[in-house]
């Protein structure tokens, strides 16, 4: 690849108007006024939604988005399905788009579906003219630059529509955004880490983010070690809740405390108290992901011990999930049928839309399978995204039959819970956290019964209301 020199960059592409792309543009256009920032997706739906008056409608629920959508959008920052046009016009393309966990074939369960990558790296290498500078933005396994760069260079020879030369520069720019806190963690990040060979090309990112990023806080590597960076930080995150996690089941036998646990621990300057709060299994696009890229590749290169360490981070987050759904069972003498469960909350973490790899999709699944029905309730998410996750319940759309529903999604929390015998909380929403636990209890069955995997809810309150009480961590 050649290192063409772009002295400026004025016009900066996005492949993919998702979690990241999404959020990420809004926040470097609004720093970055001088820039024209397009956001493409394949996806006619979602850009109408990006684009709709009604700031309510988002793709995505991300506090402070809408704001920062309503000061730039059509100022510097637009969404649009002009791929080809605004590949072409680009000095910079971001690449966005989703990576999921291979299904099938080669590395399935482990291993990153590519197949999005690699089109939009077709796309780029069809369109660009003159220099680009390309950066790889999804969560990537280590060497996918690799696979950009053999696209792309696979052009370079071809020349642009006007007959020039093509050239392109890689470099890596892992996201380390957290949904829910999205916008706060893109404004004040942590670190900013840009990987790549093109020293100019670095230069000319890193110019943008010091526009509201201070310079101590950019990092700049070779490409593999910003890739690995990413999967690793992920890597460690996850299994820090894996940890605690396993610890909770201890506790609940050694009637110790869980929070009490966890406090002490996180207290010791070394360990920290981020990432120490059990609950009912991590969720998310890509912590499972991201191990299971590692596992792919440590297996690739031999490293079979190490692999088995991080497939225990996996393993145990898979038996937090089945181990809620059995004590559940357990405690509802052994039988579920003709039971309703209230489960409060389904995405995989509060302030968040999303439920990708959410615990409340396996543990709804193994609950309906015991035969019971279930009631959700949850701030966010959509009955039809309730619908992909846990299969079409035939009477989703008719209000009729919504008596024979194996699930159903309620939009009032005190409702949700009419004739259940059980609340079953499995994510953090502010909503829980102050609710009337006496008008909760009066329209439920008798024994009612709070399973709290967030430790949210006040266990004496509870139990003085009448509810039967089981708390995560709590022996
Ligand atoms: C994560 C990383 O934090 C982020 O840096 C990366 O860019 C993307 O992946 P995200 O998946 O959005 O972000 O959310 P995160 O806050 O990390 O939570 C992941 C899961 O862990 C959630 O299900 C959450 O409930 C769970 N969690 C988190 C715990 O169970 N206990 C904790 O102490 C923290
Ligand atoms: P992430 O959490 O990584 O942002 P999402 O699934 O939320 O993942 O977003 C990825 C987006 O990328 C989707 O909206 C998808 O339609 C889009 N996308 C995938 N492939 C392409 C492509 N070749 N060109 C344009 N957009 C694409």
């Amino acid at each position: 690849m050649e290192n063409k020199k772009i002295s400026n960059i004025k016009n900066i592409c996005c492949i993919g108007a998702g979690y990241v792309g999404g959020p990420t543009m809004a926040v470097l256009a609004a720093n970055n006024p001088n820039i024209k920032v397009n956001v493409v997706d394949t996806n006619k739906t979602k850009l109408d939604l990006w684009n709709s008056e009604n700031l309510d409608e988002l793709p995505i629920y991300e506090p402070g988005l809408s704001d920062l959508i309503h000061k730039n959008r059509g100022r510097n920052l637009f969404f649009t399905s002009n791929i080809s046009d605004c590949i072409k016009e680009a000095d910079m393309i971001f690449i966005s788009v989703n990576t999921p966990t291979k299904i099938k074939g080669l590395g399935a369960g482990y291993a990153s579906d590519l197949k999005w990558v690699e089109s939009s790296a077709r796309q780029v290498a069809e369109f660009a003219n003159g220099h680009t500078i390309v950066v790889e933005k999804s969560t990537l396994p280590v060497r996918t630059a690799q696979t950009i760069k053999s696209i792309l260079q696979a052009y370079e020879e071809k020349g642009d529509f006007q007959g020039d030369k093509k050239s392109f520069s890689i470099l890596s720019n892992p996201e380390f955004l957290a949904e829910g806190t999205a916008i706060n963690d893109l404004q004040n990040p942590d670190r900013v880490l840009i990987g790549g060979e093109d020293d100019n090309a670095i230069k000319l990112l890193e110019k943008i983010y010091l526009n509201w990023v201070d310079r101590n806080k950019i990092l700049t590597t070779d490409l593999w070690s910003s890739e690995l960076s990413k999967i690793v930080s992920n890597a460690f995150l996850a299994q820090r809740i894996s940890s605690i996690n396993s610890i909770s089941a201890l506790c609940e036998l050694t009637e110790a405390n869980i929070n009490n646990v966890s406090h002490a621990v996180g207290m010791d300057n070394r360990i920290g108290k981020k990432f120490l709060s059990a609950g009912p299994g991590f969720g998310g696009s890509c912590f499972k992901k991201d191990i299971s890229n590692l596992i792919y590749i440590c297996k690739h290169y031999g490293l079979e011990d190490v692999a088995d360490y991080w497939e225990s981070v996996i393993s145990i987050n898979d038996w937090q999930k089945k181990r809620i759904s059995k004590i559940i069972v357990e405690k509802l003498y052994g039988n579920l049928s003709d039971k309703k469960i209230s489960i409060f909350g389904f995405s995989f973490k509060p302030n968040t839309n999303d439920t990708r790899e959410s615990p409340a999709i396996s543990i709804c699944k193994d609950l309906l399978e015991e035969g019971c029905l279930i009631s959700i309730y949850d701030p966010r998410v959509t009955e039809e995204q309730i619908c992909l996750e846990l299969g079409d319940n035939k009477q989703v759309s008719s209000e009729k039959n919504k008596s024979n529903a194996k699930w159903t999604k309620n939009e009032d929390l005190y409702e949700c819970t009419l004739n259940s015998d059980a609340i079953l909380l499995l994510t953090d929403w502010e909503d829980f956290y102050n609710m009337n636990l006496k008008k909760l209890i009066k329209n439920m069955r008798i024994p009612s019964w709070i399973f709290d995997t967030r430790n949210v809810i006040n266990h004496k309150e509870a139990k003085s209301v009448g509810f039967n009480m089981w708390k995560l961590g709590n022996g």
